[in-house]
This record gives structure tokens, sequence and C-alpha cells, in this order.
């Protein structure tokens, strides 16, 4: 890039090469130390810092004077001459550290307050007083890592999906209600007095839209609005590295979908291993407990169902001699020599994920066995689980039992806890696929069946005629990007006929005139030579996050809200004068 008039490099640029060049810098001053009557200044910007150092025979008594009164993150421009740093005083450590530069002139640039913390990576520091000072918590070279490695991956998926030919097109945040499985943010017209536009949890069907609109090839960086319940892998307001393809087959898209990925992945340094491995959802659940499994370590379920047929112990053999129910346990190698308290106090954490108890059995170094249920374990018991559980000293199993689903899904919380606590080690990144997820699944709070993926999804063919008599055993076209335990991206094949579209808004429990109330722009555009479609969305903030190694996607967002939905720094949301209501014909409650 042109250097630019106010400086001639950077704070992480000079080198032993450089030795002798006169240079100016500009930057924050970040540590300042008075070597009483020789004054260190390590200078910062965005790239590095470099030492600066203000000697009053080089400076000058006036440029040392006003070196005195700098402090910490005053934006400063320095000029001087490069010089090597003192024989043994280089550090290796610092990109820079060869050198230093001896100044000659300094400009105060502007002053600054004491910032409430101090702009250093390896404090402690509550996330509120970041927040509510991001601007500040920018400026920690870690921040700043975060916001490149963004901004270089968004750059590379882009780059990736126009080479092949993808057109970006925006689609408007103003809309009518785009279901995902969230509350919809509202905003009330001024116009048009008592009615809403809906904010757009995702651009579903706009970009559905877009492929009868014949674009072929679309995808979009798109802002996407969920009101919902926040963790610390979801924001009320996130981005998606949305896709969409027509005249294609599940196939195609995948395929697509992963040369696309693997290059942007690439360009960050990270290899994706192609073709990309499936595992089915039902094989999910079964295996690990989850549709988003870190396949990094084992510790897989097993099914113990019938090594509890016969057994004295009521609770498993009553689940081993009822359909649909089932006896499974994990092996959380490491953990078998763990105090019984520390053990006991893992059915609280499966009952965070619904355990009813957490049966379990530890075999002590010594070889000798402890468990709560251990007079209830005959020799038959003990050998069957030995021998499905490959069982070493050391090893601790962890039981649960009751219905299918929810047994393996305790498991699955229980086995990410003990990788967790076991500190198992977790290496590189893992990639996977997760398909054929059922259409939908029975939500008992709503008391309707529900879109597994969203309500546009196509059906397995083969499956369609079970439609209405049996809708949880029909299949769908449909795909989850998992990466290191996260459901990173997902997509599917589309409905592009608008009978069948309009059959399975039925089944989620609209009346045809609610489906044509809120679908009806779509419902008739499939009416006019909708193509076969199908596409993804990439969660990119959570992408992001993973490639960053950080636990939550606020460090990977300029500007986030807490987990209530507050920005700490402008007090958003806030209240809003009466008469601003009253443009918008709302009065409040
Ligand atoms: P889905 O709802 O699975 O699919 O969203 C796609 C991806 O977006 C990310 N994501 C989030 N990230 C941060 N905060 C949130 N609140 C949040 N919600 C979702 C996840 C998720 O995998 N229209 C479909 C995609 C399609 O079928 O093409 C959709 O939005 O990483
Ligand atoms: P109880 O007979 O209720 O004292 O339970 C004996 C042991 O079995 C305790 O460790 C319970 O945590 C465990 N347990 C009870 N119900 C279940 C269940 N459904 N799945 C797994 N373990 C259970």
């Amino acid at each position: 890039m042109s250097t630019f008039s106010m400086h001639t490099h950077t704070c992480g640029e000079l080198r032993a090469s450089n030795i002798d060049e006169e240079v100016t810098l500009t930057g924050w001053v970040w540590h300042r130390r008075d070597h009483g009557g020789l004054i260190f200044i390590d200078l910062r910007d965005r790239e590095g810092l470099t030492q600066v150092s203000f000697d009053p025979d080089i400076a000058g008594p006036e440029a040392f004077a006003t070196a005195e009164t700098v402090r910490t993150e005053w934006p400063i421009k320095v000029t001087g001459v490069v010089h090597s740093r003192p024989e043994g005083q280089a550090n290796r450590t610092l990109a820079t550290g060869e050198i230093e530069v001896y100044a000659s002139q300094i400009e105060v640039l502007n002053t600054s307050r004491t910032p409430a913390f101090q702009i250093e990576d390896d404090q402690e520091l509550s996330e509120d007083i970041r927040l509510r000072y991001r601007y500040l918590d920018l400026r920690r070279p870690t921040m700043m890592a975060n916001m490149r490695l963004r901004s270089n991956f968004t750059f590379a998926i882009r780059e990736a999906l126009h080479k092949r030919d993808f057109t970006e097109v925006e689609t408007p945040a103003l809309f009518k209600s785009t279901p995902e499985g969230a509350r919809d943010f509202i905003v009330p017209s001024r116009l048009q007095s008592g009615s809403f536009y809906a904010l757009p949890q995702s651009p579903q069907l706009l970009k559905q839209l877009l492929m009868v609109g014949g674009v072929e090839r679309y995808y979009q960086v798109a802002k996407c609005f969920r009101d919902e319940d926040l963790r610390a892998d979801r924001q009320p307001e996130f981005t998606q590295v949305d896709i969409e393809m027509s005249f294609v087959e599940q196939d195609d898209v995948m395929g697509a979908l992963e040369e696309v990925l693997a290059d942007a992945f690439l360009s960050v340094g990270v290899q994706m291993p192609r073709p990309l491995r499936r595992l089915s959802y039902a094989d999910a659940m079964e295996t690990y407990g989850t549709d988003k499994p870190d396949t990094r370590y084992g510790m897989e379920l097993v099914d113990v169902t019938k090594v509890f047929e016969q057994s004295g112990f009521k609770v498993f053999s009553a689940a081993a001699n009822t359909d649909g129910q089932v006896v499974k346990c994990i092996n959380a190698k490491g953990a078998g020599t763990w105090s019984r308290g520390k053990i006991d106090k893992l059915s609280k954490v499966a009952a965070e994920f619904g355990a009813k108890g957490l049966a379990w059995i530890a075999f002590r170094a010594d070889g000798s066995v402890n468990s709560p249920i251990k007079k209830f374990l005959g020799d038959s018991e003990m050998d069957g689980l030995r021998a499905a559980c490959n069982v070493e000293p050391g090893d601790l199993l962890l039981f649960a039992a009751g219905e299918r689903i929810p047994t393996c899904e305790i498991l699955g919380g229980m086995r990410c806890h003990m990788a967790k606590a076991l500190e198992l080690p977790l290496e590189g990144h893992d990639f996977l696929w997760v398909v054929d997820f059922p259409l939908v699944h029975w939500d008992d709070e709503r008391k309707a069946y529900a879109a597994e993926h969203q309500p546009f999804t196509q059906p397995e063919e083969a499956d369609l005629d079970r439609l209405e008599s049996d809708p949880l055993s029909v299949g769908s076209h449909t795909y989850d990007f998992v990466m290191d335990g996260y459901e990173a991206g997902g997509g599917g094949m589309r409905v592009h006929n608008a009978e069948l579209q309009m059959r399975i808004l039925k089944l989620l429990g609209f009346t045809e005139e609610a489906a044509r109330e809120q679908f009806g722009f779509l419902l008739e555009a499939l009416e006019y030579g909708a193509p076969p479609m199908g596409g993804f969305a990439l969660g990119l903030d959570r992408v992001c996050m993973l490639l960053a190694g950080a636990d939550s996607i606020r460090e990977v967002m300029a500007f986030p809200k807490t987990t209530n939905g507050n920005d700490l720094m402008s007090g958003a949301p806030s209240a809003v004068g009466d008469r601003a209501l009253e443009e918008v014909s709302l009065r409040l409650l």
C-alpha cells in the first residue's frame, strides 16, 4: 500500500535492514519508562510495537520535555533514526526487537484519559468493562488479531464464491417474518400505521425467490436477527455467509460447498479434508448423543441394553425390557480414580441434561470396583460390560437409562463434560457433515410438529406418502456443517413445488389461510416455474470464534451484546420519546 503522509512505516515493520534510516511513526503510547534522563516509549499501532527512545542529547530539550509529558494511550507522532539495540538488549520475541528509534521529534496528536483497564492481553478483565469501553478493548492485540482473522476469512470465502460464479445479492433487512425457529424482531412502520416489518431471521425466503428469479448461484454475507435466549455461541444479530444454488441436486450442493469452504479455510492456514466425512443424524445421536459431535476424542456411547435384560437393578432391567427405551453408557477413561464424592457430583451435571439419575461404576487402579449399584450387579453384567466397554483399571462408566433420544442426549452432554474435566487434548480442527435429519419433530410445548431445519426443506421423495400419516418417519434433504463440536452451518434442498409446500405448512399447524397470509408470496412464486434448488448458511461468527480459538462469538464481533441483549457502550436498547412512539402509532403498556 502506498504510505500515508503521516508516517513512513508501521510500528510492526522496522528491522535491522532499516538501521540508519530516518523514519516517522504514529501510534499510541503503550508503555513509557523513565530511566532518569532517558525515556523509552513502546509505540503501538495495529501492526505491532516499536521501542522509541528519547535521549535529550539527540532529541533536544524541547522534544525531550514533550516526551516527559506524554501518558499511556496518547496518540503521538515521532520522527527519528533507526538504531540497532545495544549489545545483549535485542528482544527476540518481538518482530521489531532488533532495533529502536532514537527520536528527534515528537508531536502529540491527542491526549487520553486514563483507560479503565490496561491495554494488555494477559489480563483478567470483566467482560462488562471490556464491552463498556469496547473501543479500548479492540486496541488489545488479541482483539485486533481476531478482527483481522475475521476479515481475512470473510474475504477468502467471498473470493472462493466469486471465483465460482456466485453473484452477491443484498436482500432487505426490513421484511416479513422468515421463520427459523426464533422470535422475530419487529419494526413499526410510520407510513403504514399499525403495520410492522420483521427483521429477517435469515434471508431464506428471499434467496429462494432469487432462485425463482434466475440468479442461479447466489451468496450474501448477511446479517440475521433472532430474538432468542443468548449464549456464548448466540447473539441477537449475527452474520451468515448465505448461499443458494438452483438446477442442482444435494450432492452438487454439498460438493460445491466443500470446495468453497476448503478454499476459504486454507487461506487462513487450516486444512479441511475433502471429501468431508458424513455422519447420519441417527448415527450421530446414537454414537455421540448430539447432532453436532466433536469427534477429536472418542468416549463414544455404548448401548448396553442387552447386558441388563435380566438385571437385578430394576431401573435398568425395566428400561431394557421396554420398547423404545435403552440403557447406555460412556467410558470416561482416567476418571475411575476420582473420589466417590467427586463422582457423585456428576449426577448434578447430568440432571442439567435432564437425567433422573446417573449410575456409575469406577474401576479402581488396584483392581477393586466401586459403584452405588454394585450390590445389584452379578458376574454376567460385569462380564458383559467389560466386553462391551473395553474396561481397564482407571475407567469410570457412566450410565443413563430411559427413552432412546433423551438418554443419548444426557450421555452426549456428559461426554462433553468429561472431556473438559479430563482435559482431553483437542488437536487441530474437526470437520464433518451431519446429514439426513428427520423432516419434523414433535414440539411438546406447542403441541404441534415443528420443522427440524426450517419449513421449506425438501422431504425425502420416497417418504412423501407418509407425510400426513407418519410425519416423524419422514426424512429430509438436509446437512449441517459441524466444526469442533459446534453447528457451524446448515442447509438443505428446498421444496420447489407449491402444493407440496402447502402440505408441509399444514403439517406444521398452519391453516391454508394462515399459510397464504404469511407465505402467500412464496407459494405464488413457486407456481411460476421455480427450479430445483438447495443451499446453505455458514455461521460466520461461530467459524471465526473456532479459528481464533476463542470461547465465545463475542470475541470475534466488534460490538456484541451481553446475554441480556444490551450494548453496554451505547446503552441500547433504550427508551424512546413519546413523540417517536406516537409517530409509529404506539403507546407503551
Ligand atoms: P440456521 O438457522 O441453521 O439455518 O443458521 C445457519 C447457521 O447460523 C449460525 N447461527 C447463529 N450464530 C450466532 N448467533 C445465532 N443466534 C445464530 N443462529 C444461527 C449457526 C447456524 O448453523 N436459512 C437457513 C440456512 C439454509 O437452510 O440455507 C438457516 O438460517 O452456525
Ligand atoms: P436408586 O435406586 O434410585 O438409589 O438409584 C441407584 C443409582 O442408579 C443411583 O446412582 C442413581 O443415580 C442411578 N439411577 C437411577 N435412575 C437412573 C436412570 N434412569 N439412569 C441412570 N442411572 C439411574
